[in-house]
């Protein structure tokens, strides 16, 4: 093995250009790739920043050449040369320093390498657990490595325009207690406090709104969030937030600031021009147009409702609609081509949302149709719906009956379906939306009661106060949610700042006032020392680093993830321990392995 001793990394790899040639440079970095011409060896030398090709000469100097004989893959290696501009025919235009080479005088192998379990270099899929079990390979890849460094550009950019206008960075506790935002807590147990718990946060949403109360006004934090709930590719057990709030502010100030600083995100990380304002839309809209509260809006395919129309003819849908349910269409625009297998493929992934069928009309040529139920619906309805939906020949229409909720469920998918299928989702699009005054409560049947729909801090709008009283399922929130390609990129919204007010939206929730007092006490009582009115809102960083990236998985732009499972394989966490700890921490399990 060879030491440094001596030798200083004078440029790096990636960077050289054809301004550099004649310089005497040492680079140090990993071979990414080498190729042995009998005579002479090429390495592509790998850094962070990029590729450089070192030849190694047995003319020029022999013992480096000997040297370069042992080089494999990913061993970690110092060259000392002569930045040389490459021979005619072989400048790579596709690489940054394609224009040059550097031929080496001296080679030290720092650190050889067992072969890696997957190729850094002509890399092919591997399985997703292999490459979270040797992430620090898998990060060395440039598609990660991109991923990583956008994501770095990405916060910088927001803590940029944050400091500019005026926000401070402060942190919040880690060691605390449940928030409510919907999920279970991840607890730790306290070996001071025998019996008792801390909860990692799900968010520092009580601490940043007695910030507030401090005076602190203009408060934001990159901040992590612990929520132990169900995963899915855009969902991680510990994610970032972007959390801000302010006092003083109503909801048209805070949607511009945030417009601005999405504005200044898409132009310093990608380039792009985003038109402000945003698409606003309320809940009840995109529930009617989309059947779904973040709405993929790059795309039409909108949500057609045909409930008022004469089914008087077919008790399926007679029936959806006398208790209480909706018929809903789509029109696939150009979808007569699909065969009866394919229709069937599409309602089969419907029925996870309890679709008990999809019912479809192909326009055909001369003002014929063609449908499965024809016979239920009647001439007169099918012509209605073709009218309704504006559908043309070599269309289809697909439309169901059943519960608001699975016409919803179930067309949002379909939608989605659609969309993939007529190729219609245009990736260069960035479509930003606010969702805007979702209800304050929604119903839990199971437990028979109602729950704050966003967290209970939330304010009802001025308007709705009286329907708390009357019909609390009405009344809307000054809530809002931001949607970007079909993703909550962010929620938030102006709070209650009065201690009446938030106690009785406790009591509305069913938290008793002793409940009430022993977990959120603190703020009831801060509450009464002058609380200014305020809001506020929290964005997904992971989600928008995702989508900034092009990828499709969160665990793409987070260095160290974890798995569906909520496990590390890397570490190999969480794990079991000794029971001398669980001793200590006055806790005894009664899972046996
Ligand atoms: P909310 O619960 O809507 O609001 O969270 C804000 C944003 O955080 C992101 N997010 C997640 N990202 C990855 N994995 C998860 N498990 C996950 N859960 C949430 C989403 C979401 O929009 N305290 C309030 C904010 C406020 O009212 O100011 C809150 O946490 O992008
Ligand atoms: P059935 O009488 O159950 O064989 O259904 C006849 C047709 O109606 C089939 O094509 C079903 O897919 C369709 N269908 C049944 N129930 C519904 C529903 N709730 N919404 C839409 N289509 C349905």
């Amino acid at each position: 093995m060879e030491i440094m001793q001596g030798l200083l990394r004078t440029h790096s790899c990636g960077t050289l250009t054809a301004a550099n040639i004649g310089e005497q440079v040492t680079l140090m970095g990993w071979a990414h790739r080498r190729r042995d011409h009998g005579g002479l060896i090429f390495i592509d030398l790998r850094d962070r920043d990029g590729l450089t090709q070192i030849v190694l000469d047995p003319t020029v100097v022999a013992e480096a050449h000997t040297k370069g004989e042992q080089v494999r893959s990913e061993f970690v290696l110092a060259a000392v040369g002569k930045v040389r501009p490459r021979p005619e025919g072989t400048v790579n235009e596709k690489l940054k320093t394609g224009e040059i080479e550097v031929i080496i005088t001296e080679l030290r192998i720092l650190n050889p390498s067992k072969t890696p379990p997957f190729m850094i270099d002509d890399y092919q899929e591997v399985n997703e657990n292999v490459r979270l079990k040797y992430r620090y390979i898998d990060l060395r890849r440039p598609e990660i490595q991109k991923h990583i460094i956008n994501r770095h550009r990405l916060t910088r950019a927001m803590r940029e325009y944050l400091y500019d206008k005026g926000f401070l960075d402060i942190e919040t506790p880690v060691l605390t207690k449940s928030t409510p935002e919907g999920a279970r807590d991840y607890l730790v147990p306290s070996r001071v406090n025998p019996g008792r718990f801390f909860a990692l946060p799900q968010s520092p949403q009580l601490f940043k709104q007695l910030l507030m109360i401090s005076g602190y006004d203009k408060y934001f934090q990159i901040v992590k969030c612990f929520r132990d709930e169900d995963l899915r590719a855009d969902r991680q057990p510990e994610f970032t937030q972007l959390d801000m709030e302010m006092s003083f502010i109503d909801r048209e100030q805070l949607m511009e600031l945030i417009e601005g600083l999405f504005a200044y995100l898409w132009k310093q990380v990608a380039g792009v021009e985003i038109p402000t304002p945003f698409q606003r839309l309320s809940y009840a809209e995109v529930m009617d147009r989309f059947g779904c509260d973040k709405p993929d809006t790059r795309y039409g395919l909108e949500l057609i409702n045909l409930s008022d129309l004469d089914y008087s003819g077919f008790q399926v849908f007679r029936n959806a609609l006398d208790n209480g349910g909706q018929v809903k269409a789509i029109n696939g625009i150009g979808c007569g081509e699909l065969s009866r297998k394919d229709i069937d493929d599409m309602t089969k992934e419907l029925t996870v949302f309890g679709a008990k069928g999809l019912a479809y009309i192909k326009v055909k040529e001369n003002g014929e149709y063609q449908s499965p139920i024809t016979k239920f619906l009647g001439e007169a309805t099918l012509k209605a719906i073709v009218e309704r939906c504006g559908a043309n020949v070599g269309d289809c229409i697909f439309f169901m009956a059943d519960t608001k909720k699975v016409v919803a469920d179930s067309l949002n998918r379909l939608r989605s379906l659609l969309a993939q299928r007529l190729d219609l989702i245009d990736n260069s699009k960035y479509n930003f939306l606010w969702v805007t005054e979702f209800p304050l409560l929604e119903y839990d049947e199971d437990a028979k009661r109602w729950n704050a729909m966003h967290h209970p801090f939330t304010s009802p709008m001025d308007e709705d106060v009286p329907l708390l009283a009357t019909d609390p399922g009405a009344c809307r929130a000054k809530a809002y949610d931001l949607v970007l390609n079909g993703f909550e990129i962010g929620g938030g919204s102006i709070r209650i700042h009065r201690e009446e007010v938030q106690s009785a939206m406790f009591s509305l929730l069913g938290i008793g006032e002793e409940e009430a007092r022993a977990k959120f006490g603190f703020l009831l009582d801060a509450l009464s020392f002058g609380t200014p009115p305020h809001g506020g809102i929290a964005f997904g960083v992971d989600r928008v680093a995702m989508i900034l990236s092009g990828t499709n998985s969160i665990r793409d732009v987070i260095a160290f993830p974890k798995t569906q499972k909520a496990t590390c394989v890397l570490t190999d966490a969480p794990s079991l321990v000794d029971d001398k700890q669980l001793r200590e921490l006055h806790i005894k399990t009664t899972h046996i392995e």
